[in-house]
């Protein structure tokens, strides 16, 4: 359990930058996600860890890819249903073989099926338990819940109370030290919608002033015009104290580097 943390968490920092890719599992080919060989593969080795799903993982990405897995482990509904109505989607033998370094499960507190989608998350650190893969905790935001500081506490402690070994949640614009202070084991912040890149960058940055052991981004990362460098970005942010300024300006001075070589080109 310790050390397929210590895979997820760099030892140095204690703090994750994942990259957050298994979007699909509910919405399908979500954009920038299209063809994963081609856009994300040359993402995975800068990312602590990848977060994805289990089709993915055998049909797309290289078993010689050293970046440890978080894998997706709920699901059922898609958008074109009540997603709350999730179920445990991976046999954890499957998960073992897969040697995969944490697992994700949807946690719906307040959703129509709280109980249920609770249940799943710890069903999942049980049989974790059994064979020392820890769980992610993510607390999902359904249309009429209010993503503030009140109803992230809940949800977070809740996850932690009942033996998630880190949770994923959204940021919030206030009091997100709250969130983290009053959750027992680590949080990392979900990125959500595709933000202009300051934004992204300054909300990565207060997440993990504010106590996040890091961040688990996708949309603000793989639709960005230049992934790679939004990555580094982020990486400067989290793991090397970087300012947003002066990950904007990693992120500035890059893309004006290629546009110059594509135009001379
Ligand atoms: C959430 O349900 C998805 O599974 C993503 O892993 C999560 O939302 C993080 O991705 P994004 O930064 O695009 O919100």
């Amino acid at each position: 359990m310790s050390n397929r943390l210590a895979r997820v968490f760099r030892p140095q920092t204690g703090r994750t930058v994942m990259l957050a890719i298994d979007h699909g599992y509910f919405q399908g080919p979500t954009t920038g996600l299209e063809r994963v060989d081609v856009s994300i593969l040359p993402l995975v080795p800068l990312a602590d860890a990848l977060m994805c799903t289990r089709g993915i993982l055998r049909s797309v990405v290289p078993p010689s890819t050293r970046t440890p897995v978080v894998m997706r482990a709920s699901g059922g509904p898609s958008i074109l249903k009540e997603l709350s109505d999730e179920q445990i989607a991976i046999d954890i033998e499957d998960a073992a073989r897969l040697n995969v370094a944490a697992l994700a499960v949807q946690v719906f507190i307040g959703g129509e099926h709280e109980t249920q989608s609770v249940h799943n998350m710890t069903r999942l650190v049980d049989l974790g338990l059994r064979f020392g893969i820890p769980v992610m905790g993510v607390t999902a935001v359904g249309k009429q819940l209010t993503r503030d500081a009140k109803y992230l506490r809940l949800a977070c402690r809740i996850c932690a109370e009942l033996g998630a070994q880190f949770v994923k949640t959204y940021y919030c614009d206030e009091d997100f030290e709250t969130v983290t202070s009053s959750c027992p084991v680590p949080i990392v912040m979900a990125g959500g919608k595709k933000l202009p890149e300051l934004d992204a960058l300054t909300m990565a940055h207060r997440a993990v002033v504010e106590g996040a052991a890091g961040v688990d981004m996708g949309r603000n990362i793989f639709q960005s015009d230049i992934p790679d460098v939004m990555m580094r970005a982020v990486i400067a942010l989290v793991q090397d104290g970087a300012r947003p300024e002066d990950a904007l300006e990693i992120y500035r001075s890059s893309r004006g580097a290629r546009s110059g070589q594509s135009t001379r080109s």
